[in-house]
């Protein structure tokens, strides 16, 4: 106890900072500062504090030019004039300790639950390297999810890296706290980027809740904060993943959303000249998506997982769209969550048929993969006729494959409500129920 309180101390010492070196602004405008009469030294995404009238303003050096830097601000420049002066604070890493376990933190690594926080032992790159693909174990075993249908139709292994793709308000934060508390994990991590403020404490205090904390670490930064900080906020959750990973600890890292993290990235992107492409975004967002993305996964031999789910907000269901796209191919698996069922009071609100886990067939025996293939099979001819069901039109006995549908239809649906948890082994016992083969 003492040498982590000392150990703390020690870091909380080596982040002050007893002189800086400072430069003046030479220009303004549109939203990025010119500064000139920067010592040599400084390097691309250093952090700068700036000395306006009303107070320090935070910034980022986005470009760098022989005698001048430019920096993107952390908010906006009303109040900031010509010779304002600018203090370069360096390289800002993320140094994540044990004890943020159960907290809420800032992009920054700083509290946002009022009370004191230590920064860890050891600083951390925020844009760290995924592990070497060389070296990386497969993927894990299969997880307890909580939820009967990721325990059967759509398992989760560990290691496995998913996206949850809806239109707004289909029930994608309420999805990923419902892993947050059920899926099988030494430690939780949630990115929360971007999203309203409001909703904050609501999702710590009660779509969490008391539970889902006990084991989470929150980093949060909300739609009014500068893209430099919202995007940020990505990368401090997964280097704190990477933290507890480097332990030999299994993570389970959420991010909420991936696609504020892109609209970030679009922002500091387009402010730093590059032109927009793809549907708006700019060509580097790819990457940014994909380095991410990459981050998550098997780690290497001797260290732990980290088993990622990343939300992502497809307006009106169109999985074409840029984000949804870039992120889809580099995944193992995708869950479509579908307004038309969420409306009719099914949550979650799944789209099966549209949704797939790529560790199939590998995580389920085969007799699970059995009872799997014949639930998709009645799902997929109930969605054939479904129309035709519903007018009336279908003459029973003409489809013995939709007759056997109709039947076991109410149970299916129900069972892929999340009533009645229960473990893998539970869930497909009642999945063979439902489908009559037992
Ligand atoms: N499991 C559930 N049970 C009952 N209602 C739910 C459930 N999940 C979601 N809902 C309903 O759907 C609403 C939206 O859910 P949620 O905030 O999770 O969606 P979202 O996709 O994250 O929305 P946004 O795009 O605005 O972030 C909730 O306020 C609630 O009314
Ligand atoms: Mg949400």
């Amino acid at each position: 106890m003492t040498g982590t309180v000392f150990d703390g101390l020690r870091a909380e010492i080596s982040n002050i900072r007893i002189a800086r070196r400072a430069g003046r602004i030479a220009a303004l405008s549109r939203g990025v500062i010119e500064v000139s009469g920067l010592p040599q030294g400084i390097a691309l995404a250093d952090r700068v504090e700036i000395c306006g009238r009303d107070g320090t303003l935070g910034g980022e050096v986005l470009g760098l030019s022989r005698d001048r830097a430019t920096v993107l601000p952390d908010g906006g420049t009303d109040g900031l004039g010509i010779g304002d002066s600018v203090l370069v604070s360096g390289r800002s890493d993320i140094a994540p300790d044990d004890s943020w376990i159960g907290r809420v933190v800032d992009p920054f690594g700083q509290p946002l639950d009022g009370r004191p926080l230590f920064r860890g032992p050891l600083a951390r790159a925020l844009r760290g390297a995924a592990p070497a693909a060389a070296g990386r174990r497969g993927l894990g075993g299969r997880l307890e999810t909580g939820l009967r249908v990721f325990n059967t139709l759509l398992p989760l292994v560990r290691g496995q890296r998913i996206g949850l793709f809806a239109g707004s308000g289909v029930g994608k934060s309420s999805l990923l706290a419902k892993f947050a508390r059920g899926v099988a994990a030494d430690v939780v991590v949630i990115a929360l980027i971007g999203e309203r403020g409001r909703e904050l404490r609501a999702f710590t205090d009660h779509v969490l809740g008391a539970e889902g904390m006990a084991r989470s670490v929150v980093v949060a930064a909300t739609s009014d904060q500068a893209p430099l900080i919202r995007r940020r906020c990505a990368w401090t959750a997964m280097a704190v993943a990477e933290h507890f990973r480097d332990q030999g600890r299994h993570v389970l890292f959420l991010a909420d959303s991936v696609t504020r993290f892109a609209e970030a990235h679009r922002e500091i992107a387009l402010a730093a000249g590059e032109t927009a492409s793809l549907r708006g975004y700019p060509p580097s967002v790819s990457h940014a998506i994909m380095s991410l993305a990459e981050r998550a996964g098997p780690g290497p031999e001797g260290a732990g997982d980290i088993t990622a789910v990343f939300s992502v907000l497809v307006p009106g269901s169109d999985m074409e769209e840029p984000v949804a796209d870039i992120l889809r191919g580099t995944l193992d698996g995708h869950v479509v969550l579908d307004r038309k069922i969420a409306e009719r009071g099914r949550y979650p609100a799944i789209d099966l048929l549209r949704s797939v886990s790529r560790s199939l067939p590998d995580a389920a025996s085969p007799e699970e993969n059995a009872l799997i293939a014949r639930a998709r099979q009645l799902l997929g001819a109930w969605d054939r006729a479904e129309m035709m069901i519903q007018a009336g039109l279908y003459a029973a006995g003409s489809d013995p494959l939709v007759d056997a549908a109709i039947r076991i239809w109410p149970d299916l649906d129900a069972f892929l409500s999340e009533d009645e948890p229960g473990d893998t082994r539970a869930s497909f016992g009642q999945l063979a129920q439902v489908l009559g083969t037992r």
